[in-house]
């Protein structure tokens, strides 16, 4: 019989930042939390139930981890998917599931993805290392992408003319068309064990101009409701498409015209999100958690009437009082 949310174990892979307000979600459900994590000053260490110490990358370290847990999850995609196929194999829980990770990795196959599933995104030529990529001079403007392991935009460069070839990636990757974007959106949709899918309001992202980070988030995003729809429809497409349990970030570019491509996604909890802990119902680390742990999910919209409501009966019981 599988147990319930209470009383598993789950097992995190990562230990930093979003893994620490994962854990503060979590420990309201009363499930033991098991992190991995190759820095012994992880920000989860404190948090957690047990702490690992190991490299995430490192097959028998992540099974034998894995092995002392119900269920596990991610904070980070750069983990070894082997040993997450070998504890499904096991009968371990594994979500997001292993192929899913895998294909996240690897920025070459989650763009073959959206074309072979009919999801709009840019277009996009795949590249083996800076001198291949230079044959391509007729695709520009156009941005060079890292296939793996780029994150926070250090994998991402900016290729408008022929000049700027010195500052593609002399590695495996691929030339995106540079989108004339007018903003970017991010919709964070979530789907549990049993196949039920919600989603929350779309975000704008601001982006810092030398940095390459979200500087800025906008929730909700000003956009009409029409966009709206449109971004959350499509954030159920990516994620029925992926087939996949947990939560999954959409990042999305608007087009002048109202259209939308889908940039790339991450599948955990995301900096397009942090808002939902004090400003939705429901936190997208608590999604998380029900999801992957078969519990229903929870209501997603902005909770400012709730704040409202919980501020003007203490304002009126203040008064009262006084
Ligand atoms: N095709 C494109 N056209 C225009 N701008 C782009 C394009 N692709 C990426 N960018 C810009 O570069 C940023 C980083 O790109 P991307 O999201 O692919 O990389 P990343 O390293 O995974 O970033 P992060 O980890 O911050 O999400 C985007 O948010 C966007 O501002
Ligand atoms: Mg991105």
């Amino acid at each position: 019989m599988k147990k319930t949310a209470i009383g598993k174990t789950l097992g995190i892979l990562g230990g930093g930042q979003l893994g620490r307000m994962f854990i503060q979600s979590a420990i309201s459900y009363n499930a033991t939390i098991h992190i991995l994590d190759p820095d012994a000053a992880a920000p989860c260490r404190p948090l957690a139930h047990q702490f690992t110490q190991g490299d995430l990358l490192d097959e028998e370290t992540v099974f034998q981890f894995g092995m002392q847990c119900d269920l596990i999850t991610i904070e980070i995609e750069k983990v070894n998917t082997n040993a997450l196929k070998r504890l499904q194999a096991a009968g371990k829980e594994v979500y997001p599931e292993p192929e899913v990770i895998q294909l996240i990795q690897d920025k070459r196959l989650q763009k073959a993805f959206y074309e072979e599933h009919g999801i709009p995104t840019a277009p996009f030529r795949l590249t083996s290392d800076r001198a291949d990529a230079q044959r391509h001079t007729d695709f520009l403007p156009a941005v060079h992408k890292l296939g793996r392991d780029g994150y926070d935009g250090r994998g991402v460069q900016i290729i408008r003319e022929a000049a700027d070839w010195d500052k593609a990636f002399d590695a495996p990757g691929l030339l995106e068309k540079l989108v004339p974007f007018s903003l970017e959106l991010a919709v964070i949709v979530a789907k549990n064990t049993a196949g039920e899918v919600k989603s929350y309001p779309a975000v704008a992202c601001a982006f810092h101009p030398t940095a390459n980070l979200v500087e800025y988030l906008y929730a909700p995003a000003p956009i009409s409701p029409e966009v709206e729809a449109c971004a959350q429809a499509l954030a159920r497409q990516v994620i029925d498409a992926l087939d996949m349990t947990g939560i999954l970030a959409v990042e999305m570019f608007l087009l002048e015209d109202g259209s939308l491509l889908v940039n790339e996604v991450a599948p955990r909890p995301h900096n397009s999100g942090h808002h939902t802990i004090e400003g939705n119902f429901t936190s997208q680390f608590e999604q998380h958690f029900r999801a992957i742990m078969g519990l229903p999910l929870g209501d997603t919209p902005c909770a400012a009437l709730r704040l409202w409501l919980i501020y003007s009966v203490r304002l009126v019981s203040r008064v009262k009082r006084s």
